[in-house]
């Protein structure tokens, strides 16, 4: 399973869709008109942080260490991470031994001590995980939660800004009582906002941002903050921005969502396949997601589940959706994609079986 999802989530931009077109054998699909996507004025190159803005962090406390250095789904750890690396060990409230680096964790305690001041009480689940640890959450939350959440939530071994020590997970204790599970710690969102809105006086950012999963490549993560050095904080907080965009790796656009009308799928059902379809797009180098529409119900045929149950093989589906996608190929030609182009009503049908996640199936036109 670790082997397909790393297989499915390198395999981007460069290559064709590597499924079957949906062309050919799907019935007709709705059209939705699609929203023009817009641009927050981030642009590579007016967004791209500065050398000295890496050095601030470092000069600040003496580490060696980039503290704006980008681990994601297309980055991996650098070689030699370790080598200015300085590490401190605490053990939580659970009894577990938690590794993060030096000045992070004492940013981290003063970001506690001012949370407690307001009566918020959070503790360390995860910071610096080895490329093993990784490994071992990938299998855990597979065997947990399924593939796909593993795909949105998880990074390949390797791929993880966890391995750098400058990522933490926080968990909650609310009333005595720790909340760590993702799930119970996802129905206290007051709580987590009152968290966020001190994380940059502290030099921290909230990482995996909602309606930014076409960029930072995973779905909302509450409890996910990066230290990166009080400067770049303020200013990634002040203009909404993500690591990616503040460091001109990628252009900050918005995806136009459109949900149009179903009486079948709640707009939760479909926001769960969305994150989907953003966050594998979010490996598509150089390409920018523009919009995703709802195609309809009328794409949700029993025909088109048998073509779904044909591809999917053993997945027994029972529900099928289809949404239609705007992008922009790389303005380089790459792999197999016409070179700066608009590509509209790109096709993506998504499978599930009653409970369960969507899957993508297949996409292309
Ligand atoms: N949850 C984050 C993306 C990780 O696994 O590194
Ligand atoms: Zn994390």
């Amino acid at each position: 399973m670790a082997l397909a999802l790393t297989l499915s989530l390198l395999t981007g931009c460069g290559g064709s869709a590597g499924t079957a077109s949906p062309s050919a054998a799907q019935p007709e699909s709705a059209q939705q008109e699609s929203a023009e996507a817009e641009t927050e004025g981030a642009g590579t190159g007016t967004q791209g942080a500065e050398s000295g803005d890496t050095q601030t962090a470092a000069d600040q406390t003496g580490s060696a260490i980039d503290y704006l250095v980008l681990v994601n789904r297309l980055n991996a750890l650098p070689d030699n991470w370790e080598d200015d690396l300085e590490t401190v060990h605490m053990t939580n409230s659970l009894g577990d031994d938690v590794e993060v680096e030096r000045t992070a964790y004492d940013a981290y305690l003063e970001l506690k001590a001012d949370l407690e001041a307001q009566g918020i009480y959070v503790d360390l689940d995860s910071a610096r995980r080895s490329v093993a640890d990784q490994q071992r959450i990938v299998d855990e939350f597979t065997e947990k939660y399924g593939e796909e959440y593993v795909a949105r939530y998880v990074a390949v071994p390797g791929y993880s800004e966890h391995h750098t020590g400058l990522a933490m997970d926080l968990y909650l204790n609310i009333d005595g009582q720790d909340v760590y599970e993702n799930e119970d710690m996802m129905e206290y969102p007051e709580i987590w906002s009152a968290i966020h809105a001190r994380l940059a006086d502290h030099g921290f950012i909230l990482r995996y941002l909602k309606g930014r999963e076409h960029i930072t490549g995973y779905s909302y993560e509450p409890w996910h903050i990066r230290y990166v050095g009080t400067g770049p904080a303020a200013e990634i907080a002040a203009r909404g921005l993500t690591l990616e965009g503040y460091l001109g790796a990628v252009r900050e656009t918005e995806v136009a969502v459109d949900y149009g009308n179903s009486s079948l799928y709640t707009t939760e059902d479909m926001e769960e396949a969305m994150d989907q379809i953003k966050c594998r797009m979010a490996v598509w180098e150089g390409c920018e997601l523009h919009s995703l529409s709802y195609a309809g119900d009328a794409a949700c045929t029993e025909d088109n589940l048998a073509w779904m149950n044909e591809l999917g093989e053993d997945k027994n589906y029972t529900e099928v959706i289809e949404f239609l996608s705007d992008f922009h190929s790389p303005v380089e030609a790459a792999g197999s994609w016409a070179a700066d182009t608009e590509y509209t009503n790109w096709q993506w049908w998504l499978a599930r079986s009653k409970g369960g996640d969507w899957e993508i199936v297949t996409f292309g036109y």
